[in-house]
């Protein structure tokens, strides 16, 4: 059986990208091989994380450069690493509807909402709690989903909720999300779409 060539794109810390790296590493991932990281910012420690672990890690920076020349970029690494599934993973931009059309149900990402609640543009990363917490909600989560041409809009394939606490900050909230929902489901997804593309395949 061969494994499916996944990159993983991120912008910062890469906790989701760590998850993902662990999870293979302890035997969760059996249709799953990470063939390239890629930043959209030089300075993101997700860097590192891929380097500890072996994996090519490349930079396609954002800042400075327009949406074709940044898509071009990421382009000529997944051609280059041969990447058939392509993983968000706290990545802070907006694929366009010419790239995301390239890859149809072969790119999942992680929201840290319910979606579709504080989904879409303008929501990414502490902003979404915050506005969770601004709404009042008591449950909030965690989804990850296919990637279409909607900004969080594509086919869920898994979620979990979390609760809210009171006295919670934007940054407590992002915690317990991340370490009770996104760090769980995002491995478990990947190796859904992954098993999905091998059946497919055989
Ligand atoms: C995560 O909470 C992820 O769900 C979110 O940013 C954080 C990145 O953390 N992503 C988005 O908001 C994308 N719309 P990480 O770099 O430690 O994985």
């Amino acid at each position: 059986m061969s494994l499916v060539r996944c990159a993983v794109l991120v912008s910062g810390g890469g906790t989701n990208l760590q998850a993902l790296l662990d999870a293979k590493k302890a035997g969760k991932l059996p249709h799953v091989q990470f063939v390239s990281v890629i930043s959209s910012r030089p300075d993101a420690y997700a860097l590192e994380r891929a380097r500890n672990a072996g994996v090519p890690a490349h930079v396609a920076q954002r800042k400075g450069f327009s949406q074709e020349d940044f898509e071009k970029t990421i382009l000529s690494f997944l051609e280059a690493d041969r990447a058939q599934l392509i993983v968000l993973a706290g990545f802070m931009s907006i694929l366009s509807p010419a790239f995301v059309a390239r890859y149809p149900r072969r790119i999942l990402n992680v929201h840290p909402a319910l979606l579709p609640a504080f989904g879409g543009k303008g929501f990414y990363g502490l902003r979404v709690h915050e506005a969770a917490l601004a709404r009042g909600v008591k449950v909030t989560g965690a989804t990850v989903h296919y990637v279409n041409e909607i900004a969080d809009g594509g086919e869920i394939i898994l979620q979990k909720a979390v609760p809210v606490l009171p006295g919670d900050s934007p940054e407590s909230l992002q915690k317990r999300v991340m370490e009770q929902a996104e760090w769980l489901l995002l491995p478990e997804a990947v190796e859904i779409a992954a098993r999905e593309i091998c059946e497919n395949q055989s």
